[in-house]
């Protein structure tokens, strides 16, 4: 029998997953589908009784629901719990399990740009759910220091203090963080700053950004973001959020099925989606 999965959010309509996840299933013979569910905050409870209901095989998770769906689960993967946040669910043998794909998505991206990624010296710019995902993700992958800048210390200062996995962290005013520019060999933007349709803004001053340095902003719209554009000029190379956005999808399939699907080819598609 043709197996279901989904995705589901508000607003949903726009998602880029069952593309993706669509063509995954295709390519790899598996008999299956994957659709985007609309799923208001208040009718969550009953979507996940009915995604058991009808034995629906695994979802994805997004905005506003990645939190709060965490009580109607029969289980949540210890990152995932300290992360505060599910972006996937595997149906095992009639169980929810939540696991969060987002910080290790992140984290595989880059880590096919920077093998040795967990030696650099990193800044990350951001304290909402976004720089927790990645931040409670590396710290768990064995990082043993990231610095963090945010608008408002004091909710990084919160970020670190909750992180359950031991990290070396310096908490800095934005201020602060471009006074230390130089220092760094890897920045990651995780705040929405910069994004369409406010895309002319950068988070950060960049003066004094090493050559040599990598730049990762976790945004896709647009492509290339102002703070990318500005870490070019210096000189540092840039990745952009469609190769998280394509390895969290990879890693959510690979926990339904199994086998780890073609990344490139995923970013490619997402791509295409994008215009
Ligand atoms: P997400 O879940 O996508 O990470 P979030 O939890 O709302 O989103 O977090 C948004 C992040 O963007 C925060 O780091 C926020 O800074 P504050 O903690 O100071 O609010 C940052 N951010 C949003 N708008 C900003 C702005 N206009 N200037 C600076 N930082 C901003």
């Amino acid at each position: 029998m043709k197996k279901i999965y989904g995705v589901i959010g508000d607003p949903i309509a726009h998602s880029m997953s069952p593309v993706m996840q669509n063509d995954c299933f295709q390519r790899n013979d598996i008999n299956a589908e994957y659709f985007a569910f609309h799923v208001l905050k208040e009718s969550l409870s009953d979507a996940v009784k009915g995604f058991k209901a009808i034995h629906l095989s695994g979802f994805n998770v997004t905005i506003p629901h990645k939190t709060t769906i965490m009580p109607f689960l029969d289980e949540i993967d210890p990152l995932a719990q300290a992360i505060g946040a599910v972006n996937t669910v595997v149906n095992d043998d009639g169980r929810f399990i939540g696991y969060n794909t987002d910080g290790s998505g992140f984290l595989e991206a880059l880590r096919k740009e920077i093998p040795s990624f967990i030696d650099k010296n990193m800044l990350l710019i951001g304290a909402g759910g976004a720089a927790r995902a990645i931040y409670y993700t590396m710290a768990h992958e064995g990082v043993p220091s990231i610095d963090i800048a945010n608008r408002t210390p004091e909710k990084a200062e919160y970020l670190v203090q909750n992180c359950p996995y031991p990290v070396e962290s310096t908490v800095l005013s934005i201020q602060g963080a471009e006074e230390n520019i130089a220092k760094y060999d890897l920045i990651v933007q995780t705040t929405s700053i910069g994004m369409h349709p406010n895309d002319d803004r950068s988070p950060i001053c960049l003066d004094g950004l090493k050559k040599d340095a990598f730049v990762s902003d976790i945004i896709y719209t647009p492509l290339e973001t102002k703070l990318l554009q500005d870490a070019k000029q210096k000189g540092a190379r840039t990745q952009n959020g469609v190769p998280m956005f394509a390895y969290q999808g990879a890693l959510a399939f690979e926990k339904w099925t199994g086998v780890l699907p073609d990344t490139e080819r995923m970013q490619s598609i997402v791509l295409k989606q994008l215009g």
